[in-house]
């Protein structure tokens, strides 16, 4: 379990193991896109603003998980306590 905190709205969300960030962040009520779920097609790319990801998908460079800037909400993760993201 790790918090999302959704900078745009102040909002924070605990996600649990048996959910996704994605699905986190609209519990939180905010509509926000995906399509493929699969962490392959980028619809539910979101910024990352602080904190660092357990990238899970199969679409981002190995540099650009590394930067760390943005992640795919539908199957990445937190590998802190803590991540702040631009939704
Ligand atoms: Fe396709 Fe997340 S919805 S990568």
């Amino acid at each position: 379990t790790f918090e999302i905190e959704l900078a745009r709205t102040g909002t924070s969300v605990l996600v649990g193991s048996e959910e996704t960030v994605l699905e986190a962040i609209r519990r939180a009520g905010v509509d926000h896109p995906s399509s493929c779920e699969m962490g392959i097609c980028g619809t539910c790319e979101v910024k990352v603003l602080a904190g660092t990801v357990d990238h899970r998908d199969d679409l981002l460079t190995p540099a650009e998980q590394e930067s760390g800037a943005t992640m795919m909400a539908c199957v990445s993760r937190s590998a802190c306590p803590k991540l702040v993201l631009d939704a």
